[in-house]
């Protein structure tokens, strides 16, 4: 077996160890939605801080559909999607994107049945209520003055809206959402903040802010994993070569500031020299979302050598992420599959813990380099 069929056969394993975990999860806790583990396990009285992760569970079981055609997981997984139906007219989060493209695409793909689709359209309708006209951009859960760096992952549910109803309403928002997004939340050198902070009077961008990184002008490691899939997904459907020049400036941030080993601190700024959770702590979790980015970005880039490096990086994550460090094959009663993510420092919520969207894009990238590239794929 060479180099390539061996790593397919470690990314083959680990998908279903986490087929195994997800079928013990439903099982055990029927009609549950988790967002994070507490000491391995997924059920505890932890805060949520938002409700935001359920797109995660059903969309593993989509992932897990795609690549095995196993028709239990179907079930399952219009099951878990149809529990997330109602939520096409919430309007208390912005993290409608998360909810639908994972759980709802994948069905209407699957089906072509336009019901599905219409609850497609009204989600990214729902979402595009957040607007900000003065400002220019869609609000976060905290508040009208509030845009997150994580909503660029959202966005792709209204350009997806506006593709298939021609509203061209949908297209100018999503659009002025990731220039704003880009013009104040993207810096010079490629790296990201969490959160831009607005006057609602003038529409004046005020400052930086941090929530779940180490301060304002730090460099949160999942807030610019969120940026480089989400400008690469949003080129995906819009051809605008403006937003994959944001994402390949993201890139080049990312790949050149991995530690050894690839697997990002929770912040770049974090003091390793300190313990966790606010110095020495991974995000197993930026790692996978990074890899699933940088995946897709390869195909996306007009530079041959940059499609190396992100594809190379992709799999450099993905093959430390398949060992026993990070995968939870070899810890007893640990309910996640990935070890080593974080929720939120601050709050000291899932640090250091298995965190439900660490588990579906791992799930998604192993799952693209396995049906994507039967072929060696490092080059
Ligand atoms: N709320 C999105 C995140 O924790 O990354």
């Amino acid at each position: 077996m060479n180099e390539h069929e061996t790593r397919l056969r470690r990314y083959q394993e680990a998908l279903e160890f986490a087929e195994r975990q997800v079928a013990a999860l439903i099982e055990r806790h029927p009609d549950f939605f988790p967002i994070y583990t507490v000491d391995g396990r997924w059920h505890h009285e932890g805060e949520l801080w938002t409700d935001w992760t359920g797109g995660f569970l059903a969309g593993m079981m989509w992932q897990f559909h795609r690549r095995t055609g196993d028709v239990r997981w179907r079930q399952h997984a219009e099951h878990y999607s149809k529990l997330l139906e109602h939520r096409q007219h919430d309007r208390d989060v912005h993290d409608l994107g998360f909810i639908f493209l994972n759980t709802y695409l994948p069905w209407y793909e699957l089906t072509g049945d336009s019901a599905l689709n219409d609850v497609l359209i009204q989600a990214g309708r729902t979402l595009a209520m957040r607007f900000q006209p003065k400002g220019r951009y869609l609000c976060s859960f905290v508040g009208p003055q509030s845009l997150f760096i994580d909503i660029m992952m959202n966005v792709p549910l209204i350009f997806y809206a506006a593709n298939e109803t021609l509203d061209q309403d949908l297209a100018r928002i999503a659009l002025a959402h990731c220039r704003t997004t880009r013009d104040y939340l993207v810096r010079e050198d490629g790296s990201t903040a969490h959160e831009g902070i607005f006057d609602l009077e003038t529409g004046k961008f005020l400052r930086q802010s941090t929530h779940q990184g180490i301060s304002a002008d730090s460099r949160w490691a999942r807030g610019l994993a969120w940026s480089l899939y989400g400008y690469s997904r949003v080129y995906g459907l819009t051809d605008i070569g403006e937003m994959r020049d944001v994402s390949e400036r993201n890139a080049a941030f990312w790949i050149a500031h991995l530690p050894e080993d690839r697997v990002p601190w929770w912040d770049f700024d974090a003091d390793t020299t300190q313990p966790p959770p606010w110095g020495a702590q991974k995000d197993s979790s930026a790692a996978a979302i990074a890899a699933s980015g940088l995946w897709d970005l390869a195909s996306q880039t007009d530079s041959p050598a940059r499609a190396i490096a992100y594809r190379t990086t992709a799999l450099a994550m993905l093959d430390q992420l398949v060992t026993e460090e990070y995968l939870a094959t070899d810890t007893p009663g640990w309910e996640g599959i990935l070890k080593h993510g974080v929720y939120h420092t601050a709050k000291q919520l899932g640090v250091d813990e298995s965190v439900m969207w660490g588990e579906y894009f791992f799930v998604e990238a192993l799952t693209k380099v396995i049906m994507d590239a039967p072929e060696d794929t490092s080059s």
